[in-house]
């Protein structure tokens, strides 16, 4: 129960990881004052921090907070989002009953079922890039040559986004996502609008066969949707759906890599697989700021978070609540971990959560049968990784077999 006569300062979020697989060593105390904290944003304000297991599923379910960016008390984490933090969102910036009848529109096409029968196509995809590796020879950076084209290449069969267009695709994202500058992010979410506008205009004369296509001719056409919300939507899918897992596949790697004995024992029993996703995703917490504005007051844990106080939630700190998962920092394929929030919660929980999983495991299970010598090909503290204030992964990933 965070102590309400506390007075140090509250930590800064978000902050730099120390390790790209550890949160970041600043938000250490946080732990101690579970299950939440104040925290001070980049522009001075200061929001609560949700760092509890249980308390965080409670709040990511109760529709008092709200996703509404529009909202003057929603939390702006960096100068960089607070450039995009008013353009409209399908999806992740909406509320029920709107964001229901957003998802509804396309939760078929992301159920488990469909990630299943997409698998022998993912698992394609994954051995061509990696018959172009071993064609090429070590060593090799791990995110050009395959944990960033896997899932790029996957998200664009689904949606039927040509991937001869990748550079344009992934440089904007990057954009959008890093910056550097704050203008970079409004410039490419309004190139990434621009290119999607143009490719609905194809796909209405020339209709494909992806998930935009059948938005096309059958949403847009009767009315059910219009073509802002489209191209937000597509931006939204095309942005989640690749450099998150691509993330994961590199950041996955380099942990597996930095934990030789529990990779061994993935290599020798690969039904483990499945469960190390789950702990790896937990572990990783790639996505660590979920936020919210509190549309009313709400007593939680002894405290009020007040009508307009804006609320993040940490993935990090949540998914190593000690009550839930004991020696939260240790690795291990045998624990449950498939509870963590690493996709989220609530009605905003990941809707490509199926189609990850399918990604992660295959991606992960084929690298490391097809390279049995795999290992990293410079010293693990000099390889970068991503800042604190983005989705967490490897900015690069030399390895060698
Ligand atoms: C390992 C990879 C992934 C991670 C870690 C991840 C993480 C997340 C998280 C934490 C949320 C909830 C955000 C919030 O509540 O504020 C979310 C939502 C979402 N994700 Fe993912 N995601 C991944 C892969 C994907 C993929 C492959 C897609 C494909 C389309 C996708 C599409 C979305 C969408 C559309 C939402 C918003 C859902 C809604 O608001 O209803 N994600 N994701």
């Amino acid at each position: 129960m965070p102590d309400m006569t506390d007075t140090t300062p509250p930590v800064a979020f978000p902050q730099d990881r120390t390790c790209p697989y550890r949160p970041p060593a600043a938000y250490d105390p946080l732990r101690a004052t579970r299950p939440l904290a104040r925290v001070t944003l980049f522009d001075g304000r200061e929001a609560w921090l949700v760092t509890g297991h249980a308390v965080a599923r409670d709040l990511l379910a109760d529709p008092r907070l709200s996703s509404d960016r529009d909202h003057p008390g929603f939390p702006t984490p960096t100068a960089r989002f607070a450039q995009v933090r008013n353009r409209r969102t399908a999806l992740l910036g909406v509320d029920d009953p709107e964001h229901r009848d957003q998802r509804r529109l396309v939760a078929a096409d992301f159920t488990y079922k469909r990630a299943v029968a997409l698998r022998p196509r993912i698992q394609q995809i994954v051995d061509e890039h990696l018959d172009a590796m071993i064609a090429q020879g070590p060593p090799a950076d791990l995110v050009g040559a395959y944990a960033l084209p896997v899932p790029s290449r996957v998200i664009c069969a689904l949606l039927g986004v040509p991937y001869t267009d990748h550079d344009f695709f992934e440089a904007q994202s990057r954009r959008l996502l890093r910056g550097p500058a704050a203008a970079d992010v409004s410039d490419a979410r309004d190139r990434l609008e621009r290119y999607f506008g143009e490719l609905i205009d194809r796909k209405e004369k020339e209709p494909g066969t992806g998930l935009l296509d059948d938005l096309v001719q059958r949403q847009l056409r009767d009315g059910t949707i219009d073509r802002p919300y489209l191209i937000a939507l597509a931006t939204i899918l095309l942005v989640a759906g690749h450099e998150t897992t691509a993330n994961m596949i590199s950041l996955g790697t380099f942990t597996l890599l930095r934990h030789p004995d529990r990779l061994a024992e993935l290599r020798a029993d690969p039904a483990l697989m499945p469960a190390a996703v789950e702990e790896l995703m937990r572990v990783l917490s790639i996505a660590d700021g979920m936020l919210r504005v509190a549309v009313e007051d709400i007593e939680v844990a002894g405290a009020t978070i007040r009508a307009g106080d804006g609320v993040i939630f940490s993935t990090s700190v949540i998914n190593r609540d000690e009550t839930v998962y004991p020696e939260p920092d240790t690795l291990d394929w045998h624990r449950p971990a498939r509870h963590h929030v690493g996709f989220g919660f609530g009605i905003h929980q990941c809707l490509g959560q199926n189609l990850a999983r399918a990604e992660l495991e295959i991606a992960l299970r084929t690298l490391i049968d097809r390279f049995p010598t795999l290992r990293l090909a410079a010293p693990a503290e000099e390889i970068p990784f991503k800042p604190g204030d983005t989705i967490q992964g490897m900015l690069e990933l030399p390895v060698t077999w």
